[in-house]
């Protein structure tokens, strides 16, 4: 009995002329009295495959159920094509309906082939059927090719892959951006005598929150395995309203002992360059459609990451070139406070106009784990900025002396007793060691050309959207 093979197989099939069954969604049909041209997709690779059915064979009945959206199996004969830009197409024998979609109320009807119709702004707002359109379907399968790269890029040099908890009980970057996990009833939750939420009665016993990073627990990895990852969903509660912040994101986090922030440095840009070499190298038809389709420099800009070293300079050095820069900025520039998009985007797209690492910044805009530099005022922090994006890394090495990593805790107003196991790391065996986190959807954007982070996620969380 014959079993089914995918498009992406057939399309590159040269062994011709046998019989071949197919099954996918219908994305246009076609023709006319004597001859029907149904064009198929699986979602295998974001090229369809056409099918060409003898019109006089089917009946109208038949023919008049394969709309777009609606799913089939087709048994029929693989041959070489006549038609321009496709190798081969099969000749249809029988085609089976399994589902059918009425053209007029399925969402996609007027994005069969994705060069018309529907906006990614309308998209959102079906995000649930947006797999099927080609945008998304090569969105997607570049976003499991990186997801890929990333875990065989660390397997290959040597790093462990930890799987770090979503809820904690700490505050990773002491920015109090948490979502709170709690068990205990909105209306009337039990008091202590203070008046207060008692959360000793809560599931855990204390106040909880879902992660803002794995960072803290990687540390605890990397002082036992030496080279470790962190790879999972982390969460923000912050105003999350622009088109690079997410409140649900994925973060890549390495940490490795006894390196320090140029280590890091080089860690971070070999690993970037090495994914995006991966993408141009697995993923060329998907990239080549957005390349089209959205963005006619994509390819180029992707190429000149794989080829071209980044910028590093320090932070102040980056302020001196802000305060000259003949552009004007809605935010002013000065020594001390936080760069906004505007000034990073000014620094890789207009100066320097290549990716650049920023390092020792101001200890008082960074967190608390950060190295504290030997002039007392910067510490080791470094940002690795993109064009179009801005911060797509955001790292360090971290202090690992117990006695100024317990007054910068205090002095930022971090919890000691909260992160007791935290301080454990520098009290037994401690050591110099650094890391990073990538904002996994921020590579996305970057790779795929797209503009807005909601389009890069599955099922975006943001400010007043948990449809799903
Ligand atoms: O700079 P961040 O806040 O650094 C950390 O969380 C460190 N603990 C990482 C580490 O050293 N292990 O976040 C790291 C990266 C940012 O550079 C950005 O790419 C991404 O995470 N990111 C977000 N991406 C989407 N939506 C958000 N709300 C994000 N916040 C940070
Ligand atoms: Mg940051």
């Amino acid at each position: 009995d014959l079993r089914k093979t995918s498009v992406q197989e057939l399309l590159r099939s040269t062994d011709l002329d046998r019989e071949v069954l197919l099954k996918g969604w219908v994305r246009t049909r076609r023709g006319n009295k004597y001859v029907q041209f149904i064009s198929v997709n699986d979602g295998s690779t974001i090229h369809n495959i056409q099918v060409v059915a003898d019109a006089e064979k089917f009946s109208d009945e038949s023919l008049k159920e394969i709309t777009t959206g609606s799913s089939v199996a087709v048994r029929g004969k693989l041959v070489a094509s006549q038609g321009k830009g496709q190798a081969v197409e099969v000749q249809a024998a029988e085609i089976e309906v399994y589902g059918a979609s009425d053209p007029e109320t399925y969402p996609l009807q007027k994005r069969g082939s994705d060069q018309k119709g529907i906006s990614l702004e309308e998209l959102r707002k079906i995000a649930h059927m947006r797999p099927r359109t080609n945008t998304f379907g090569a969105v997607l399968r570049i976003r499991h090719a990186m997801s890929f790269a990333i875990h065989q890029y660390f397997n290959a040099n040597g790093y462990f892959y930890v799987h770090t908890p979503i809820i904690t009980g700490s505050d990773a970057e002491g920015a109090g951006q948490m979502f709170r996990v709690t068990t205990l009833p909105d209306v009337n939750p039990p008091l202590n005598d203070a008046g207060h939420v008692d959360y000793k009665q809560d599931f855990f016993g204390k106040p909880t929150n879902l992660t803002v990073s794995g960072q803290l627990e990687g540390e605890l990895a990397a002082m036992a395995l030496g080279k470790v990852y962190t790879f999972g969903p982390t969460f923000r509660a912050e105003n999350s309203n622009t088109a690079r912040h997410l409140a649900e994101f994925w973060m890549v986090e390495p940490e490795v002992a006894f390196n320090d922030l140029q280590d890091n440095m080089d860690l971070a840009e070999d690993f970037l360059r090495s994914l995006v070499r991966y993408a141009l190298e697995h993923c060329a038809d998907d990239l080549q459609f957005l390349n089209d389709q959205y963005d006619k420099e994509l390819l180029n800009r992707l190429k000149f990451v794989t080829d071209n070293e980044f910028q590093r300079l320090t932070y102040t050095e980056a302020v001196e070139i802000l305060k000259t820069a003949r552009q004007k900025f809605e935010f002013p520039v000065d020594w001390g406070t936080d760069l906004q998009s505007e000034h990073e985007r000014y620094l890789v797209e207009k100066h320097f106009k290549k990716p650049v690492i920023l390092t020792n910044y101001p200890k008082e805009i960074k967190a608390f784990y950060m190295k504290l530099d030997d002039d007392g005022r910067t510490v080791r922090a470094m940002d690795v900025l993109f064009p179009g994006i801005g911060e797509i890394i955001g790292g360090s090495q971290r202090e690992e002396d117990l006695q100024k990593l317990s007054t910068r805790m205090q002095e930022m107003h971090v919890p000691e007793e909260d992160l007791w196991w935290y301080l454990d790391t520098r009290r037994f065996g401690t050591a110099p060691h650094a890391g990073f986190g990538l904002g996994f959807e921020r590579l996305i954007l970057f790779v795929t050309g797209m503009t807005n982070i909601r389009d890069v996620i599955p099922f975006p969380r943001f400010p007043k959207s948990a449809e799903f």
